[in-house]
Order: structure tokens, then C-alpha cells, then sequence
């Protein structure tokens, strides 16, 4: 029989006591496979023209690119995730064989073959209006299916509809199978909400709206019972993984997300997230530790892996 506690509370600090103890009984860690580096991808050559709204991210043509990730890869990155983003508009660029992604795609596996890459699947950055639709939900569902096997056709690992079109699982599933191209995955931004923390991305990725704004297709930040409801019907229709976007205000969706389902789960550490910690270590309201804890903060509450601008920076250093 135990005897009773000759004290009448517990004690924790034991675990605490040290670095070594910290890491022997740490729940949650960050690991260079579990970041994916959201990149943006522009025409030409010797490209890398910095983003105001983004410290310390750039535009970069493709060989850019290429130069850029020979560090990260050597870091331990696994995965990016690829923007075009055209000089010049029109939809037709977004699924033209010879646009920004399909020429950057074996272009980048022909120096990182084990590297995979994501592809972001949306009309925003090459429509007029800078909508993610053309007018008609269905419509748009086919020309992101043939923006996708596009993507497929020239070596894409996976592509990532960030849309918000109803169906465009579904379309793109059965797209990639007519074009033998099944093996490709589906990773789709399942729950994305209509957020101002995409404000710095726009004008990354030169897809601010004309007018009007994304709030009829992208989810409404109240619901946390639809966004459950979105990510069970892309799972419905083919989808190999969900992202949760944004991350931060968004973790009890992230932590809903892990126990109700078992599919891998990604967030989006998104542009304003990035910017507003950047800004916060920058001006000294911080330590840099922000940046770690902030992400972890992501992967405790269930998310696998993580979609951030910080990748290239926080790999130098785990
Ligand atoms: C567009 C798209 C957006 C982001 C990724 N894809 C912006 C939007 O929907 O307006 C945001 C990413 C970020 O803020 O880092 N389909
Ligand atoms: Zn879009």
C-alpha cells in the first residue's frame, strides 16, 4: 500500500531543473521536416526584388530561387510551396505549359530532386480583378483542374488549391486521373478564412481584389462548425492532406481539426503572422524566442507541419 503524501501538494520543478531534463520530457518540438517554405516565383532572370510589405522576403525568377535554396536544403528543408506571380495577367498563363510554375518545377528538381514541391493552385494572382474565381463557381472548379494537372504534368509533388471553390476536390481528383497523373496529391487549403493577416501576401503576390472582397468564398471567421464541415467534404473528395489557414487565430480550429480527424494536418503560418513578429523582434518589443515558441504554439495544438516565411531562418538555427 502507498503511504499518503507526507506533503500536500506536488511537485513539478524537478522536470524543470535543467536544459537536459527540459528536453528529455519536452511534449512538442520543432524539426526542419516539418516546415514548408511558401515561396513567390516571378518571369525572367537574376530576379529578387524584395517585398515592402514582407522583411525579408523576395520575388525571385526561377534561377534565383534555385541559388536561394541551396542553404535551406542544406538545413534539412523538405518542401516548398510555389506562387507564380505573372508581370503580365490573364488567366490562360495560369495553366499554360510553358507558365511561371510549370517551367520553374523541373527546373528546381533537376538541382533538388528530393525536394517536393507544392504547388498553389488559384487564379488570384492572374485574374484582372484579382478575385480566386472567374464569376461561376463550377467554371472556375475546370480551369483549376487544368491549372492543376498542368502542375502535375511538369513534376509537381502535390498541388494546393487555395480557391474556396466548392467542388474543386472533386474536379481536380478526377482531372488528375484523366490525365494518369492520380498519383499526384491533393493537398487543399480546406479551411481558409476570409482574414485581414493576408494583407502583406497581396502584395506579395500582386492579388489584392480590385473590389469587393473574398468574404462569399472563403470561410467566416465566427465558424468553427463550417470549417470542420469544409475539411470532412475535401476529405470526401480526395484530398491526401487539409491546411488550416490562418495558424494563430485560428488554433482551436487546428486542435478541433486533430481530434476529430486523422488525415495530415497543415497550417499556414501566414504573412501577417510573419510580419507582425518580425516587426515585434525588429523594434525590440520581443526576443527572438517569439518566433519559436509562437510556431510551437502551432504544432501543440495538432498541426503536423507548418507553412511559414520564417522557414529559411529558423532552419539555420535548430
Ligand atoms: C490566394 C492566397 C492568399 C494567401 C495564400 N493564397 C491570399 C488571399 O486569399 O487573399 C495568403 C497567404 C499569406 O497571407 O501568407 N488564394
Ligand atoms: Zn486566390
Amino acid at each position: 500500500m502507498t503511504q499518503p503524501s507526507p506533503e500536500p501538494f506536488r511537485r513539478f520543478r524537478w522536470r524543470r531543473c535543467d536544459e537536459a531534463t527540459r528536453a528529455q520530457f519536452r511534449e512538442t518540438t520543432l524539426r526542419a521536416e516539418d516546415f514548408i517554405w511558401p515561396v513567390f516565383l516571378v518571369d525572367g532572370c537574376a530576379r529578387s526584388e524584395p517585398i515592402a510589405a514582407m522583411p525579408g522576403v523576395a520575388r525571385m525568377s526561377c534561377d534565383a530561387l534555385i541559388e536561394a535554396l541551396a542553404q535551406p536544403v542544406a538545413h534539412g528543408l523538405r518542401a516548398v510551396l510555389l506562387f507564380g506571380v505573372p508581370d503580365a495577367k490573364g488567366v490562360a498563363q495560369a495553366y499554360a505549359g510553358d507558365g511561371i510554375v510549370q517551367r520553374a518545377i523541373p527546373a528546381i528538381k533537376r538541382v533538388f530532386p528530393a525536394l517536393e514541391l507544392i504547388t498553389d493552385v488559384c487564379l488570384c494572382s492572374y485574374t484582372h480583378d484579382g478575385h480566386c474565381h472567374i464569376g461561376d463557381n463550377d467554371e472556375t472548379c475546370a480551369l483549376l483542374a487544368r491549372m492543376a494537372v498542368s502542375h502535375a504534368r511538369a513534376g509537381a509533388d502535390a498541388v494546393a488549391p487555395s480557391d474556396m471553390m466548392d467542388g474543386r476536390v472533386w474536379y481536380i481528383r478526377a482531372a488528375l486521373h484523366a490525365a494518369q497523373a492520380a498519383h499526384t496529391r491533393i493537398i487543399s487549403y480546406a479551411a481558409k478564412f476570409a482574414s485581414a493577416y493576408y494583407g502583406p501576401f497581396r502584395d506579395a503576390a500582386q492579388c489584392a481584389p480590385r473590389a469587393g472582397d473574398r468574404a462569399t468564398y472563403q470561410l467566416d471567421p465566427a465558424n468553427g462548425c463550417e470549417a470542420l464541415d469544409e475539411i470532412a467534404a475535401d476529405l470526401d473528395e480526395g484530398a491526401t492532406a487539409i491546411i488550416i489557414k490562418p495558424a494563430l487565430a485560428y488554433l482551436d480550429i487546428i486542435a478541433r481539426a486533430r481530434n476529430r480527424f486523422t488525415c495530415p494536418l497543415i497550417a499556414y503560418n501566414v504573412s501577417a503572422e510573419y510580419v507582425m513578429l518580425q516587426n515585434a523582434v525588429r523594434d525590440g518589443v520581443a526576443a527572438r524566442t517569439i518566433i519559436d515558441e509562437t510556431l510551437l504554439s502551432i504544432k501543440r495544438a495538432g498541426a503536423d507541419r507548418i507553412i511559414s516565411y520564417f522557414t529559411p531562418t529558423l532552419l539555420a538555427r535548430l
